[in-house]
């Protein structure tokens, strides 16, 4: 197992169109400890691919270096990196039978003599799964089979670093479900450093040790899902991270309280001036329906989530709209004027000019 290191790499490509640079890297540093599972989300188009493809060495960073244990990528022979990459598409060669495909690299290095042994662990562990699929072309698999038989044949080499892009992105809720169930167990029985990109952010919470945010090139934040949730740095954390999204409202400082249009009086840091712009945070979960509240709110909408027991409730009232959980049981009717509290504990304060956050 290895511990990646990545240093200040940026990395920009040519518009062939119109001979523009377009960034896709931005001074990008992150520390994957061996035999740990990151997992990386960000919009469309922020640099996912980009950042696992200069890990991999398939692409050269204009600047900044990749480090495997300290040693440099660029020094570091092909054969040598132990690399195994699953892509949304999976990667199987179209003619094979699956368990051909999974052997090969053993086959390559001429330890064909294991390839039953280890074929069979990896089975074992992915449930019957696996095993009636091994016999089977990549046109006889579905897409999420495919996947499996994509992820057997990366576990099946000698890796030191296990790189996924997006690999259940094409299977429908349930087999997606499933197949990370199986993922999940098979990183633990093979712990290999690995590095999970997605745009789900329940498959990157239940995958991986930590999450690195990133936007527009620049990793934003890295850290537990929890410390994403409740410490965010910033208001494009704050929003990405949690769902339903956070609750945001726009006031001001007021000698050292935080005022809005629906709610306010709650204590800011001291050394802020009256009158500096800034944006309150609470997330959903944190909002309640009360007899007796803070401030009215009409009722835009009811979601029942019936798994979480919960009703998710919109309201508005003088401009602004916001989103509140409250008992599955609670009656709650479109279009009547509701009551509604917050847990002050709970509120995040942003610059609002910035973004940045501060308290
Ligand atoms: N080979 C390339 N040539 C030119 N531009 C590229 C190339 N690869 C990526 N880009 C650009 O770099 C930026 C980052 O692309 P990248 O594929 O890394 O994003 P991503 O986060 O993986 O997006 P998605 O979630 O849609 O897969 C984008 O603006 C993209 O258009
Ligand atoms: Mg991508």
């Amino acid at each position: 197992m290895t511990t990646i290191t990545v240093e200040h790499v940026s990395k920009s490509f040519e518009n062939e169109i119109n001979r523009s640079r377009v960034t896709a890297l931005r001074d990008v540093s992150l520390k994957v400890q061996s035999g740990d599972v990151l997992g990386i989300l960000g919009p469309s188009g922020c640099g996912k691919s980009t950042l696992l493809r200069v890990i991999a060495g398939i692409f050269a960073p204009d600047s900044g270096r990749v480090l495997y244990d300290d040693v440099d990528l660029k020094g570091i022979d092909l054969r040598e990196r132990g690399i195994g990459m699953v892509f949304q598409e999976g990667a199987l060669i179209p003619h094979w039978e699956a368990g051909e495909s999974v052997s090969f690299f053993l086959r390559l290095r001429k330890r064909e003599a294991e390839v039953p042994e280890k074929l069979k662990q990896i089975a074992k562990i992915t449930g019957i799964g696996l095993e009636k699929l091994l016999d089977r072309r990549p046109g006889q698999l579905s897409g999420g089979e495919r996947q499996r038989v994509g992820i057997a044949r990366a576990l099946s080499r000698d890796l030191r670093l296990l790189l996924f892009d997006e690999p259940f992105a094409n299977l429908d809720a349930k087999y997606r479900h499933e197949a990370r169930v199986e993922l999940k167990r098979l990183l633990n029985a093979f712990p290999v450093t690995s590095i999970y990109v997605t745009h789900d952010q329940t498959e990157a919470i239940a995958l991986s040790h930590r999450i690195a945010i990133m936007r527009e090139g620049h990793m934003e934040q890295v850290g537990t899902y929890q410390q994403l949730y409740s410490n965010p740095h910033n208001l494009f954390v704050a929003t990405f991270i949690g769902s339903p999204q956070m609750n945001l409202f726009h006031g001001h400082v007021e000698d050292g309280v935080w005022r809005g249009e629906n709610f306010g009086g709650y204590p800011i840091r001291r050394d802020l001036a009256t009158g500096t712009r800034v944006t309150m945070g609470i997330r959903p979960e944190h909002m309640r329906l009360v007899p007796e509240g803070e401030t009215l709110g009409v009722v835009d909408s009811v979601v029942p989530f019936y798994a979480e027991h919960h009703l998710l409730v919109t309201l508005h009232l003088a401009g602004e709209q916001w989103s509140v959980m409250t008992p599955l049981n609670h009656p709650v009717e479109l279009g009547s004027t509701v009551q509604c509290s917050l847990n002050p504990d709970e509120v995040l304060f942003f610059d609002t000019a910035s973004g940045v956050r501060i308290g």
